[in-house]
């Protein structure tokens, strides 16, 4: 397929279910941001249909929607020029989702190791929604035709895998209506770890809160936190081979280079052969600087819920307007009747 046919859109989400930390910022809106200033057509959703796949209460799923957009703003996203909405706002998503759940195969969903984590020993009782979730996320990307999917690299399977519902609906139905979209997971923090434990992945769900930096953190907590991660006691190595063995000290390292905007080469050049006694008090500087006037912004922000829900409301129009045609042109393709057009 001529996948350049299609104009580049950029799309991505995030799931309202929890506290925003360092490697949502640094895996995906910083990036997200980025994507905005290049000028590309950018959609970046609230995901609270994903969110539901396991239990929310109802008041929690409210405020984590709202606390997102406060979030996606304060790190820079414009709801003039990105569109900026809630997933359950937009039945599109939904409906396509159901198509895709009809292309999808058994065994392409078994494989997901999403899947397999979240749902632990006692698969049998995991919701279908959350076995079915790669398919409604195929359906987020693919109701806009998104060409670019920036994510951080726990979500490149299922990006794959909505490569493989679009190449099999156009196979199936013989057209080249979807493109195979592009998993764009790049820069020095595309795996951001936790705190505690270097070779397990920052997480909204870990049990301890010192092992990730929230959004909403405090100058405080956030030089705490940095203070007592977990480093062996080597100084930093002058060069980033020297990190290989040592998934801690790489671990601050890509940090301080993402929220730096430097490569990580650049990071070993000037702090190479550094104590972390003198690289952690310039990583939690770092990490204050950038953090800061985020969590302050999201703060101002979730003073007025109204101006985010007015936000979220006009973006699902926006968003409404070119993934409506496109589920109807899918539905013409698969046959359904319609009403006629003029
Ligand atoms: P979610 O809500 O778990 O995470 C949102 C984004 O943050 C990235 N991320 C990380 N990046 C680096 N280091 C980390 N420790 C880290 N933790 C999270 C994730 O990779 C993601 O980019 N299924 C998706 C949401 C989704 C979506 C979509 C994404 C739904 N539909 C369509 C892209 C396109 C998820 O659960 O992300």
């Amino acid at each position: 397929m001529a996948e350049a046919a299609f104009t580049p859109r950029v799309f991505s989400g995030i799931q309202p279910s929890g506290n925003l930390h360092l490697g949502n910022y640094l895996g995906a809106l910083k990036r997200f941001a980025e994507a905005q200033e290049r000028g590309t057509e950018t959609l970046y959703c609230m995901v609270d249909l994903h969110a539901v796949t396991v239990w929310q209460e109802p008041a929690d799923l409210t405020r984590a929607t709202r606390e997102l957009a406060a979030g996606f703003i304060a790190s820079g996203l414009d709801p003039a020029r990105s569109i900026l909405f809630n997933q359950s706002q937009v039945a599109e998503h939904s409906q396509l989702a159901w198509v895709f759940n009809c292309v999808a195969r058994m065994g392409w969903m078994q494989r997901m190791t999403q899947f397999k984590d979240k749902a632990g020993k006692n698969a049998q009782n995991a919701s279908l929604g959350l076995f079915a979730y790669p398919a409604l996320m195929a359906a987020d990307i693919l109701a806009y035709h998104a060409t670019h999917v920036p994510v951080g690299e726990d979500q490149k399977q299922h990006i794959e895998l909505s490569r493989d519902i679009a190449a099999k609906f156009n196979h199936d139905y013989g057209v080249e209506f979807f493109p195979l979209p592009e998993p764009v997971i790049e820069g020095a923090a595309t795996r951001v770890m936790s705190l505690r434990d270097g070779t397990k992945k920052m997480s909204k769900s870990d049990p301890s809160d010192m092992s990730r930096i929230n959004l909403t953190d405090d100058a405080d907590a956030i030089a705490k936190k940095i203070r007592k991660a977990r480093t062996d006691p080597e100084p930093l190595p002058s060069e980033a081979a020297g990190l290989a063995e040592r998934p801690e000290a790489r671990n601050l390292v890509n940090i301080y280079a993402a929220l730096a905007d430097m490569s990580v080469e650049q990071v070993m050049a000037e702090a190479g052969g550094q104590a972390f006694s003198v690289f952690k008090p310039r990583l939690a500087d770092l990490a204050v600087e950038r953090l800061a006037p985020i969590s302050g912004e999201m703060k101002r922000l979730m003073g007025d819920a109204a101006a985010i829900d007015a936000i979220l409301a006009d973006g699902a129009g926006r968003a409404r307007a070119i993934a409506a045609p496109i589920l109807r042109r899918t539905y013409d393709i698969m046959g359904m009747v319609g009403a006629p057009r003029s």
